[in-house]
């Protein structure tokens, strides 16, 4: 059995009752409050910039795009300019659906064996839960910037506006956060009941979806149930988003300060893990290149000139040796 899930599981509960415990029991808010935050974000810089140029950096020596359908060829053929580039407008557009609308992954596929049969099965769920996931993040950290922003800019407040539409309950219920977490437990619940995902899944896939999941349960509550006093929260942020840091005085509630210290972790790990992939999409040379090695041909840029000692040549050094050794010459 596959316990991956088990151990991330336990590694948020810890992380979750150090920071309530550090805050409520041993009142270091300026440690939750403050110096995890500016840590966990200095490490996020510097870590997602050093992977970044560690991609840039790297040989691509030959192109080597994923190719989903016909290359540009004969002029009877006709291309698949979106799936196959062979132009960088091409690979502009073929980039923008991936990234905004995650085209690779609409075209999951099951292999199935029926009978006798191989049988490949359109699958969209892998697909619809990953975007609501993340349309959902970005417009739940889009919506945080009214607490690191003052005034707060209209698009803010309009995009609240839009995701608290329904007009449920009292602070009205915002659509992203629930689809959030829906989001996250769905992707979690794939890797934990599916057994061919469980067995491919690590302690790594399993801890940022639970890491995700407690950042969203922690705003929930706060939200709707235990009802921070935002205004202090604020004060805070104020403080942190301007570099005057301050602790404001009579505290904000324990919950808050798990909530900060999962964000802080997660900005700190995702330098070293899978979550790299917002950065490395852009730098994927299976994506960003167009498929154009046939009609164009491709010299590897930083190749310098070598020295080569060409038979020809060695034979001119040594053909009298060689002749008085009896060892067969091409020139006489
Ligand atoms: C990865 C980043 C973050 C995520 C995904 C996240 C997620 C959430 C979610 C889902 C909620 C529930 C209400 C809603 O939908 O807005 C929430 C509420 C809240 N979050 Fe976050 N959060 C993040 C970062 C932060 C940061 C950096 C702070 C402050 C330093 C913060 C402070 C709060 C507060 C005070 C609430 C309660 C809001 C209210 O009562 O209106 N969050 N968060």
């Amino acid at each position: 059995m596959n316990v991956g899930y088990l151990y991330s599981l336990l590694a948020v509960i810890v992380l979750g009752l150090i920071a309530y415990a550090g805050v409520e029991a041993a009142g270091l808010q300026w440690l939750f409050g403050i110096l995890i935050p500016y840590l966990g974000l200095t490490i996020f810089i510097a870590g997602f910039v050093y992977r970044v140029m560690d991609w840039a950096k790297s040989a691509v020596p030959f192109r080597i795009p994923t190719t989903c359908g016909q290359q540009k060829s004969l002029p009877w053929f006709t291309p698949n300019r979106i799936d196959n580039p062979a132009t960088t407008l091409g690979v502009i557009v073929r980039m923008f659906f991936e990234i905004l609308l995650f085209r690779s992954l609409f075209r999951n596929t099951r292999v199935e064996i029926r009978g006798e049969r191989l049988s490949y099965k359109w699958v969209i769920w892998l697909w619809l839960f990953a975007l609501m996931f993340h349309y959902s993040f970005l417009i739940v950290v889009i919506r945080h910037l009214r607490f690191f922003l003052e005034p707060v800019p209209w698009v803010i407040t309009l995009l609240e506006k839009a995701d608290g539409v329904l007009q449920v309950g009292l602070p009205i219920l915002y659509i992203s956060g629930v689809t959030l977490l829906l989001g996250a437990t769905l992707l979690l619940l794939r890797r934990v009941l599916i057994p061919r995902i469980n067995y491919i899944s690590l302690a790594a896939d399993y801890f940022p979806l639970l890491l995700i999941i407690g950042i969203a349960i922690t705003g929930i509550m706060m939200r709707y149930f235990t009802k921070v006093d935002v205004l202090k929260v604020k004060e805070l942020t104020m403080g942190l988003a301007t570099f005057h840091p301050a602790i404001p005085e009579g505290g904000i509630s324990g919950l808050f300060y798990v909530h900060l210290f999962f964000v802080s972790i997660l900005l700190a790990y995702i330098p070293f893990s899978k979550l790299m992939h917002m950065g490395g999409v852009f730098l994927s040379p299976t994506r960003n290149l167009a498929n154009n090695n046939r009609r164009i041909r491709h010299i590897n840029p930083w190749n310098h000139p070598v020295k080569v000692h060409t038979y020809e040549e060695y034979e001119d050094e040594f053909r009298e040796k060689m002749i008085e050794a009896g060892l067969p010459v091409e020139k006489e």
